[in-house]
């Protein structure tokens, strides 16, 4: 009986200190402007690990492909542009800049291949590997069902986004020269 009455009294509180807790924790990043660059740079860290994970998991074989086996020609593009509008613009966005409608369901944003410099995390090799396979943690599917030259094109047509929007912004990264 008596414990019943102690149980009824604590509830309450425990609830609202648990909303406390919650907004303190919820609401800190927004609104202390000193955490926030902490919080931003943890995250990073934690995507960096996810990536270099992912990294490890590449055979070497692919880690050295430099380029692409296929050429990047119109036919190839073309085939590249059809299979991403299928099967990645959903999350990577039309332009491969990561922001396609399933984008913010994800915990990890999918890649956007038009920052260079995170893109140049995986090579040509890399990235065919991934798209066949995945990247487990954060959540890309593998798309084992795309024979390896659709998976080639699609490799040409990321890096063909990327080469269009670095030459679409001559006062984008490393390219203040232009
Ligand atoms: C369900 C959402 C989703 C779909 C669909 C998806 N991806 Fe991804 N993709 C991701 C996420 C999340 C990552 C990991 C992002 C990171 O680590 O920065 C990723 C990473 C990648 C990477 C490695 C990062 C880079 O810059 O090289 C490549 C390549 C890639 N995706 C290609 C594709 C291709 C091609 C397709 C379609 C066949 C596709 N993805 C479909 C979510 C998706």
């Amino acid at each position: 009986m008596f414990e019943k009455t102690r149980v009824n009294i604590f509830a309450p509180t425990t609830v609202l200190f648990g909303l406390l807790l919650l907004s303190i924790v919820g609401a800190g990043p927004v609104f202390a402007h000193g955490e926030e660059k902490h919080a931003e740079k943890s995250t990073m860290n934690q995507h960096m690990q996810a990536m270099m994970a992912v990294k490890e998991k590449i055979p070497e074989e692919y880690r050295i492909m430099e380029r692409t086996p296929i050429m990047p020609d119109e036919t190839s593009l073309e085939r590249g542009k059809e299979l991403f509008a299928q099967n990645c613009a959903l999350c990577h966005g039309d332009k491969g800049d990561g922001k396609g409608p399933a984008a913010t369901a994800l915990q990890t944003p999918p890649a956007n291949f038009l920052d260079a410099e995170h893109s140049a995390m995986y090579n040509p090799g890399e990235k065919f590997w991934i798209i066949g396979n995945g990247t487990g943690e954060t959540g890309m599917p593998g798309f084992s069902q795309l024979s390896s030259e659709d998976r080639w094109h699609l490799v040409n047509h990321i890096l063909f986004l990327q080469q269009q929007s670095e030459e679409g912004q001559p006062h984008g990264k490393g390219h203040k020269s232009h």
